[in-house]
């Protein structure tokens, strides 16, 4: 690491090496900000976007390796993040585990997962960067699902933590006010999960946008949550094309 201090914002996006975190990491780039991109086990997707932007604009983004199973390693990430820019403007918490839990299978291994990746480690990544948020007058946004708040059958234990992501949010709006604000994204369906298998014209059927929203949806909300509002806190936004509406 080159231990340089940042003049431009500095943003770190967990889980961001693929999919919506990725999405999240360029759009924010492309609006100036340096980037700590977190990943877990995609190291070779998460250097290929690193290579690819610091091409775009010399050091202007790093990876740093965190599972967040190991909690020792939430506080490092949080260490290594503020050791390469010196200041931190915002954080996103993306990162997560998804699939189904049916009752009489779920473990406490699962419960784990779910909770570590979707809950436990957003909070304390928050804990361990609100000081250096504080200082930077900075901004949090975590990433919910739709789903928080209207149960997916067969997935209590995501639907559990989402719903506990969203009462965070909130809770840490009003904790962390005036200095910083604190929002959440309800995505509904962007992309389709790499793993769970689905019947996806099912699900289409119930969205009155009939069609899948992209990850661009959730990076434009990201960067008007971050940058074009300076009043909204505590709020969780569903970007869901019409889901909600038809659950
Ligand atoms: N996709 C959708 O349509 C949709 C719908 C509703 C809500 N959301 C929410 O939107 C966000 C992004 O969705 P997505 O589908 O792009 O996410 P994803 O691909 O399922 O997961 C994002 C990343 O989370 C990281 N991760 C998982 N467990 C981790 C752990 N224990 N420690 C550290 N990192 C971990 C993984 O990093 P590595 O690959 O490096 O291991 C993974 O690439 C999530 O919060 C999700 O719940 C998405």
């Amino acid at each position: 690491m080159s231990n340089l201090y940042s003049e431009n914002l500095v943003a770190l996006v967990t889980g961001s090496a693929k999919r919506i975190g990725a999405a999240i990491a360029k759009g924010l780039h492309a609006a100036g900000y340096d980037l700590v991109l977190h990943y877990r086990d995609s190291q070779l997707a998460a250097e290929s976007l690193a290579a690819e932007l610091n091409h775009q604009r010399a050091n202007s983004a790093i990876c740093i390796q965190a599972n967040f199973d190991q909690h020792d390693s939430i506080k490092m990430l949080a260490e290594k993040t503020m050791a390469q820019w010196q200041r931190l403007d915002l954080l996103v918490n993306n990162a997560s585990m998804f699939y189904p839990t049916p009752l009489a299978d779920a473990s406490l291994q699962d419960w784990n997962s779910l909770f570590n990746s979707n809950l436990q480690a957003p909070y304390f990544l928050i804990q361990a960067l609100a000081d250096v948020l504080q200082k930077s007058k900075g901004s949090i946004i975590n990433i919910a699902d739709i789903y928080a708040d209207k149960p997916l059958g067969n997935h209590s234990l995501y639907c559990m933590v989402k719903a506990g992501n969203v009462m965070m949010t909130k809770s840490l709006a009003l904790e962390l006010a005036p200095d910083v604000r604190v929002n959440g994204i309800a995505p509904g369906a962007i992309l389709w999960p790499e793993s769970a298998i689905h019947d996806t014209q099912k699900i289409l059927d119930k969205i009155p946008m009939n069609q899948l929203g992209g990850p661009d949806e959730i990076v434009n909300l990201v960067l008007f949550l971050a940058n074009k509002t300076h009043y909204m806190t505590g709020q969780i936004i569903n970007v869901d094309g019409g889901r909600t509406l038809n659950i």
